[in-house]
């Protein structure tokens, strides 16, 4: 091949246009990663086309052109500008392939998607159809098994912390037992992390599976016996079932038990420091990637580094609580 060939070649396979959507659950920290795409692309001379409302949003055509102002003033809210959307249409095949064809008619050849696995399943089937795709983990849950960090974690579980000391406040004074269920879908992350960081005197994930409600309840007896006046239990919402449960615990235990699901407050907010920080990273990176001519790929953060993986490796790997933290979460609650 000629060395002009070549050259030719690479003009042609060059990305030129970024697309850029979030999809799934909106995280706090969507914000920074949108702006970074923005802006990186733009200084690295390409142009930026946002699609609104995720994939259902990219097979309507809601598609916008954007320039760096766009995305000024946003790095510190919440939710997503671009909003967001879960879309049944990309399971299928022909919503997979229609996807890709109208990517292509805006003539976006490289884009990011900013979503949970559910949305990298999107990218990938994007890919395969020959829209050159690379994903960034953000979802509230940290649920991504790549990945140690995911957009939104951090400012979900901080919010979630504020709230249930508030809660352990009005728990002290009454001298009642308050359960908190947490969000998370099938993970129990953020029931973990609060249990530490709140000393919650019981924690319900949905990945141990031999927790038992009489024991726990025969735990609250004896603490009650030994003077103790109140007690949390942050409960994921994986396992769910707290209102009926502090039915239970109250007529076991004649303590008078109260249940707050915090719910969509914890998806909210002001991103925290390292919500903005990380997602900035990894939208600028996934950029470069992009550049780089990579496709169907996933942005990660493990053992301190940014990296990008392989989609199909990155959705192969599993994670779960560690038993150490779960140990160690339940040995410091006594
Ligand atoms: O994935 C984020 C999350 O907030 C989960 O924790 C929760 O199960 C789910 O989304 C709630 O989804 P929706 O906002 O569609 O009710």
């Amino acid at each position: 091949m000629s060395h002009l060939k070549e050259k030719l070649e690479e003009i042609e396979d060059r990305v030129r246009t970024i697309g850029v959507l979030t999809s799934g659950g909106d995280a706090p920290g969507m914000n920074a990663a949108i702006r970074a795409v923005v802006r990186a692309a733009i200084g690295k001379g390409l142009k930026v086309r946002g699609i609104r409302r995720g994939f259902h949003g990219l097979l309507k055509e809601e598609i916008i052109d954007m320039t760096t102002r766009d995305v000024s003033d946003i790095i510190q809210r919440g939710g997503t500008i671009l909003q967001t959307a879960r879309c049944k249409s990309m399971l299928t095949r022909e919503g997979q392939q229609n996807a890709a064809a109208i990517c292509k008619k805006y003539g976006i050849d490289g884009l990011v998607v900013i979503g949970g696995d559910g949305s990298f399943m999107g990218a990938k089937a994007i890919s395969n159809f020959g829209v050159n795709t690379v994903s960034i983990p953000g979802t509230i849950d940290l649920d991504i098994a790549c990945s140690d960090y995911t957009i939104g974690f951090d400012t979900a579980v901080n919010t979630a912390m504020e709230a249930i000391d508030k809660i352990r406040d009005t728990s002290t004074s009454h001298e009642r037992c308050s359960i908190i269920e947490v969000m998370g879908r099938g993970a129990g992350y953020i029931a973990l992390w609060c249990g530490i960081a709140n000393g919650a005197e019981h924690i319900i994930v949905p990945e141990i599976h031999d927790f038992d409600e009489k024991e726990m309840i025969a735990d609250i007896m004896a603490q009650k016996m030994r003077g103790k006046k109140n007690y949390i239990i942050i409960n994921a919402e994986g396992i769910g079932d707290s209102i009926n449960m502090s039915h239970r615990i109250e007529e076991a235990t004649g303590i008078e038990t109260r249940a707050t699901i915090l719910g969509h407050m914890q998806r909210g907010g002001s991103p925290t420091c390292k919500d903005r920080v990380y997602a900035s990273i990894m939208g600028s990176m996934a950029v470069d990637v992009l550049v780089q001519g990579k496709t169907n790929r996933v942005m990660a953060y493990q053992g301190a580094q940014y990296i990008d993986l392989d989609i199909n490796e990155a959705l192969e790997m599993k994670k779960n609580i560690s038993d150490y933290q779960y140990d160690v979460a339940k040995m410091l609650s006594t």
